[in-house]
């Protein structure tokens, strides 16, 4: 498909039906019978997807049939930038596990939206396209597992809790860390009172640009690499997003995993930290369907660079309803400390330290029955066969679209507080809007700007 921007805005049938989508038309999502097959798409063949996909090739009941990327093939992905990543070598990925040639691509997710044959879609592409993708697919009446921050801001989430509610299909964010023991033993500590009176928590976010969240930053303006293939397949890369003057491709937010550093597509480490971190500690304070009641002493070195518009040192609290603080830094080490009256709980990916008076606890012998358990997904299923595993058995899981807004959210409204250079905020969670001092101006930002024809 040779997709110039205006054929591309003239796709009138997708742009009505797809994009818009109504409620009436929307197809009931299929749940297979036990012994069948998921049919699944990946939208997004880079870095994350190198994680998600082996994990779904390895579940005996899933296939996967699609992959979509508007790149076809370029090396530079992953942490080590060692990866390659697009959709010829993600068809590569699938058929030489199946021991088949079937896997079909395509440079237009809209394709795979459409295609009845299709049951789930896996969005792993970039954050601006999150919503517009999940959103259609769901319309669609496919299950979606989309990948953290679930949303580039507040509005585009509401429409997808609305949405998932509305078609009733499996959505399962990308917060692979609630399937680490070591966060939900945390986090049940915390429920359970463990460690006393637990009042507050420290979460360390990662702060610095370079290194593993992006290449460099090389603002060149440049036109769009020829792994952009067919060239107009740029316009799908850039999408929903305010494109830079003519069309510019611009190494430092372009190549793979360096978008999160521009606010038209990621939210700097607040939102792609935030997401799991967050996420974590409204799991543990029981905030998970509501969120914080304000951002306060707001600190940030965020400078008028336009290219690169996220701090990379920041520190703000986010404050709960029961007076329950958060201290979220940039400067502090990366994870999640609780403090309670009665000692401190780091956790971090496959680390728990706890106090020494619950050195020796065993989750089997010493939690009671009226104590809090937290879920855990069946036979120790990955983040991945959960998803699964709901859209077979029609059935709650792991991290729903609702629970992945509420925590994103909490990071919009702290990214809204350092971008309009406030110290504090406040917030209602059951209105979803700011109240109070600079409110207004707080609340103009909570609706995402989508362009070039797109919308949620
Ligand atoms: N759960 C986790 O721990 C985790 C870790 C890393 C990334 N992520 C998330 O995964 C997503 C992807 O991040 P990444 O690091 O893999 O980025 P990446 O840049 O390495 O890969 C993104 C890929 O999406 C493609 N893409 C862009 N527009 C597209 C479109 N319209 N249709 C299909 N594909 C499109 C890009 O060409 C690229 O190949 C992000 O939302 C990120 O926050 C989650």
């Amino acid at each position: 498909m040779n997709l110039t921007r205006r054929s591309f805005l003239g796709t009138s049938f997708l742009a009505a039906h797809v994009l818009a989508g109504s409620r009436s038309s929307s197809p009931r999502p299929r749940r297979p019978a036990p012994s069948g097959r998921i049919s699944l798409a990946v939208i997004g063949c880079g870095t994350q997807a190198h994680a998600n996909v082996p994990t779904f090739l390895q579940d005996t009941r899933v296939r996967i049939t699609v992959v979509c990327d508007p790149v076809l093939s370029a090396c530079g992905y992953s942490y080590n930038s060692k990866a390659m990543g697009g959709r010829e070598p993600f068809k590569g990925i699938v058929d030489k596990f199946y021991g088949d040639t079937s896997c079909r691509m395509t440079a237009d997710w809209r394709e795979v939206v459409a295609d009845p044959t299709v049951d789930a879609v896996l969005v792993t592409a970039p954050d601006h396209w999150h919503a517009p993708i999940a959103v259609a697919a769901m319309r669609a009446g496919k299950h979606v597992y989309c990948q953290k921050p679930m949303t580039l801001g507040v509005s585009e989430g509401k429409t997808m809790v609305r949405v998932a509610k509305e078609t009733g299909v499996t959505f399962q964010v990308g917060s692979q860390h609630r399937g680490n023991s070591a966060f939900r033993v945390a986090a049940e500590f915390v429920r359970n009172g463990m460690l006393g009176e637990c009042k507050s928590c420290t979460v360390g976010l990662p702060g610095s640009n370079g290194g593993q969240w992006g290449h460099g930053r090389d603002v060149t303006r440049m036109k769009a690499p020829g792994y952009f293939s067919p060239a107009s397949s740029w316009d799908m890369w850039l999408g929903p997003s305010l494109h830079w003057e003519n069309d510019a491709f611009i190494p430092g937010i372009h190549e793979p995993m360096c978008w999160r550093w521009n606010s038209r597509t990621g939210g700097g480490m607040i939102t792609d930290w935030g997401a799991h971190w967050i996420d974590i500690l409204h799991w543990a304070i029981d905030a998970e369907r509501t969120g914080p009641v304000a951002v306060e002493n707001m600190t940030t070195n965020l400078t008028e660079d336009k290219v690169f518009d996220w701090a990379d040192k920041y520190s703000f609290d986010l404050v709960y309803a029961n007076g329950f603080r958060a201290h979220v830094s940039s400067g502090a080490r990366c994870g999640l400390t609780f403090h309670g009256s009665k000692g401190d709980c780091f956790c971090y990916p496959g680390k728990l330290e706890r106090p020494a008076f619950l050195a020796k606890w065993n989750e089997k012998r010493d939690l009671k029955d009226s104590d809090v358990r937290l879920y855990r997904s069946a036979n120790g299923h990955s983040h991945e066969s959960d998803f699964i595993d709901g859209i077979f058995e029609n059935r709650t899981i792991a991290t729903d679209c609702e629970i992945g807004h509420r925590s994103i959210s909490a990071c919009h409204i702290a990214n809204i507080c350092e971008r309009l250079r406030l110290q504090s905020l406040q917030w209602d969670p059951g209105a979803e809007v700011f109240t109070g001092a600079h409110a207004d101006a707080a609340n103009a930002m909570l609706e995402v700007p989508h362009f070039n024809g797109w919308t949620v």
